[in-house]
Parts: structure tokens; C-alpha cells; sequence
């Protein structure tokens, strides 16, 4: 299945011998039966295959997770129960205290805060890579113990393209797998594994799933990182587990998913149930119908706020005037994404007048969902971060982020309309904009 909207209907599905159901059924069930203790026995052993307890594997769930690896052309997935859950399992079956993560500096709010608030209390080091674009900085702040290269395809929000290709250079002239999350730009747009990603991660909560309905997230592991001649001792060294062989002696290739699966997210356990995969299958048939239509809709969006005199910039990748444009024409020829943020030269007043103004963009944090968004950053989802921080990644108190949806085009052109009518319709006066306070109103808001 080499068309990618025929892998997203077809590949991985568990057809139903017993009843002929053509979707992929629900297992939604905790353990699953054995015949006998024989089976029992090889179940667990391994000798046997077959399911035991849904936290370490469900048919159901096995089912999205053959068509998310397909859809990116890895080697093997693994779902759990949501983005930060697979960024946490996927990060915790490589790392350990004492070693160092290299990142690029521009990423999820969320990540950002599981880097320094969850994994450096573990003793994980992390460190950030202030231009992404350039790879020498990245060469420059690898140490002896960094273990992990990671950054998003597509950053949130800013919509900074990464350099999968070059990045993934710097890692392997050092023996480091390279992690991407994928989020944004979704298989459809852009397959990091083709640029050299050894392991992709997804928030399924956001394009996947695309209906806004569901959390979920997954781990592909492209097969591409030799985990024999990997630094990793949990992968090459003897294992109690295992009889004292090593997870690379018996399980080869699939050593990174076989440790991460069986001890980090089943015993962790961040597990997805059956239901929520069931609908992100569902939600993946639809993919690139949607993704193609939304991206579209976002370049004309991206056009006419531009166009705007009470706008001062605007993030999107597909825009001759992004910085990233280069590399979004080298990487996203289908499109370049949902997500687009814009800043209001008035700064945070205009910002508050904008958000309260528009009446079918729905005011939320989330993206990817058949309903356009809109969300103030500073206010919200980057509120708790050092003023220095949140502006050195682009989040200034002007910034508006938007997800697109599948609405009609000029509906949602009409919409954003309402917004720049209300901002031009009152004096804002702006000294400077960027030292201008968050008012009182939007910050007792500002939430994670
Ligand atoms: C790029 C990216 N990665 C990961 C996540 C976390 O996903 P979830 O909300 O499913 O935990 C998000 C959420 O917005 C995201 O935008």
C-alpha cells in the first residue's frame, strides 16, 4: 500500500473473522482468557502469541498502532494515552539520570515544561539550541552523556520548520538517535523518518484523532538506529528479565520498542483505551482529506491577515516572509500546516479585543480539531514562563494562535474580520508593545 490515502483506510486493521464486521471491532476489555495453563504459561513466556492484559497490549489498539507505523513507514508503534504520555515513554526508554537532551528551543509548551520540570528532576540534563537552523550550534552543545536530539517538524506555535535532514546528520556523526514530534505536520504533510528521524512521536489528540474529541499519543520507531552499537546499557547490557541476555540478544531490531513497551509504558502506565483508539483509527481515515483542506485554508489565512495594517507579523511557514519559508519548500510540498500565529502591533489590549470579538473561532488550547481555534499564548499556555523565555521563543503579548478548521474559508476570513474591526475601532494607543503588561482580565486566565 505505497498511496498514502489507501494506507490510511486499509493499513493494520484486524478484520473480524468470527462475525465478518468490516471495521475494526472494540476490544474493550481489561485481561483477555486462556484456554489452559499452557497457554497461560506461553502467553507471558512469549513462546505463544496472543494477548494477556490490555496495559501491555490490546488488538484493538494493536490495530492503530500497525497503521500509524505504516503511515510513517517505521518499523513498529507504540499507542498510549496521550501526546505527553508517547513524548515521556518514548524519552524514558532512552534516557536515564546523568544523561543530556539536546532540544530545539522552540517547542510545545507542554514538552518544554515535562523537560524541565519532569525529566530534570529525574536527573535528565537538558539544554536548548537557541537557532534550530543552525547546525553548528547543534554540533557545538552535544556532550559525551547527550543521548537524545530532539525537536518538532513543525514547531508549536511558532511554526519554525526543523532541519530533519541536517539535524539528523549531527546526530548520527555522533551515534544519537534523533526523536521528532510530528504532531503538526502529520504523515500526510511530512514523514520524518524519510529525513532521517529514527523515532517519531504524536500527540493522536490533535490531527490523528481530528475531531477534538479524543487524547491519545503514539512512539514509531523508523528501524533506522543501530540499538546494538548503541550507548543504551539497558538495550545492550544483560537484563534480569531476559535471563541475563540483553534486550538487543533477543529481541534485535525491535530492542528499543520491546524495552520501551514492556517496561516504560506498560509498567509506567500511560495506557490508551481501546475506545480512544478506535477513534483515532477512524480519525486517520480521514487524514489527508482533512490536512490538505485545512492547510489550504490556513495559506489563505495566512495571506489576508498579512494583508491587515493591525498586523504586525505573521507565523506561517507557507508565507514567503517566514524565515523558515526555505525549508518549508524543501520539506512541506503538500502544505505547510494548520497552525498560524499573528501579532497585533497593539500589542496585549488588541490581543484581548481581537479574542473577545470573533464569534466562530471557538476560544480554547487545542489544535487539530474540524473547528477553528484561537488561544492568547502569553496569557495562557506559556503564562508561567520567565518573560525573557517566552519572548526569546517568539511569544509576545500581541501573539494570536490560531488552528485551523474545515469551516468555509470566508467564513472564517469574515470572522478574523470581526476581530481587526474591533482592534482598528478602538484607540490602542502602544508605546511599546513589547513591554506592555498582560491586562489583569486575561492573565487571571492564564492556566498550563
Ligand atoms: C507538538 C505537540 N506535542 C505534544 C503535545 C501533547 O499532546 P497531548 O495534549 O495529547 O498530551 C501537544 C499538545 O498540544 C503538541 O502540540
Amino acid at each position: 500500500m505505497s498511496e498514502f490515502s489507501t494506507a490510511q483506510v486499509h493499513a493494520g486493521e484486524a478484520r473480524d473473522a468470527a462475525h465478518g464486521a468490516r471495521v475494526t471491532p472494540i476490544y474493550l476489555t481489561a485481561g483477555f482468557e486462556f484456554d489452559s495453563f499452557a497457554q497461560a504459561e506461553g502467553r507471558f513466556g512469549g513462546a505463544e502469541p496472543g494477548y494477556t492484559y490490555s496495559r501491555s497490549g490490546n488488538p484493538t489498539t494493536a490495530a492503530l498502532e500497525r497503521r500509524v507505523a505504516a503511515l510513517e513507514r517505521g518499523r513498529e508503534a507504540i499507542a498510549v494515552g496521550s501526546g505527553q504520555a508517547a513524548l515521556t515513554v518514548a524519552l524514558l526508554g532512552l534516557v536515564q539520570a546523568g544523561d543530556h537532551i539536546l532540544s530545539a528551543q522552540s517547542v510545545y509548551s507542554g514538552t518544554r515544561g515535562l523537560f524541565e520540570n519532569g525529566l530534570r528532576r529525574l536527573g535528565v540534563e537538558i539544554e536548548f539550541v537557541d537557532d534550530p537552523a543552525d547546525l553548528a550550534e547543534w554540533r557545538r552543545r552535544i556532550r559525551p552523556t547527550t543521548r537524545v536530539l530532539f525537536g518538532e517538524s513543525i514547531a508549536n506555535p511558532g511554526t519554525e520548520i526543523l532541519d530533519i535532514a541536517g539535524v539528523a546528520t549531527v546526530a548520527h556523526e555522533n551515534g544519537i538517535p534523533f526523536v521528532v514530534d510530528n504532531t503538526l505536520a502529520t504523515p500526510y504533510l511530512l514523514r520524518p523518518g524519510d529525513h532521517g528521524a529514527d523515532i517519531v512521536v504524536h500527540s493522536a489528540s490533535k490531527y490523528l484523532g481530528g475531531h477534538g474529541s479524543t487524547l491519545g499519543g503514539l512512539v514509531v520507531d523508523q528501524g533506522s538506529y543501530d540499538w546494538a552499537a548503541s550507548p543504551f546499557a539497558h538495550l545492550t547490557g544483560p537484563d534480569e528479565w531476559l535471563d541475563g541476555a540483553s534486550y538487543v540478544d533477543v529481541h534485535g531490531a525491535a530492542a528499543y520498542t520491546a524495552f520501551t513497551r514492556s517496561v516504560v509504558a506498560s509498567l509506567f502506565g500511560p495506557v490508551l483505551s481501546p475506545l480512544n483508539a478506535f477513534l483515532i483509527q477512524q480519525g486517520i481515515e480521514t487524514l489527508s482529506l482533512r490536512v490538505q483542506r485545512q492547510s489550504d485554508t490556513a495559506l489563505a489565512v495566512a495571506r489576508w491577515l498579512e494583508a491587515q495594517p493591525e498586523v504586525s507579523g505573521v507565523d506561517y511557514a507557507g508565507l514567503p516572509s517566514h524565515p523558515s519559508h526555505p525549508l518549508a519548500q524543501r520539506y512541506l510540498t503538500r502544505g505547510q500546516g494548520a497552525v498560524l500565529g499573528f501579532t497585533l502591533s497593539g500589542g496585549a489590549a488588541a490581543a484581548e479585543r481581537f479574542y473577545d470579538a470573533v464569534e466562530l473561532f471557538s476560544r480554547m488550547t487545542h489544535i487539530g480539531d474540524v473547528r477553528s481555534l484561537i488561544l492568547h499564548p502569553a496569557s495562557t499556555t506559556h503564562a508561567h514562563l520567565p518573560r525573557e523565555v517566552r519572548e526569546g521563543t517568539g511569544i509576545g503579548p500581541g501573539l494570536l494562535r490560531l488552528s485551523i478548521g474545515l469551516e468555509d474559508p470566508d467564513d472564517l476570513i469574515a470572522d478574523l474580520a470581526r476581530g481587526i474591526a474591533a482592534v482598528a475601532a478602538t484607540d490602542v494607543v502602544v508605546s511599546d508593545a513589547a513591554a506592555e503588561p498582560i491586562p489583569a482580565a486575561l492573565a487571571a486566565t492564564a492556566g498550563r
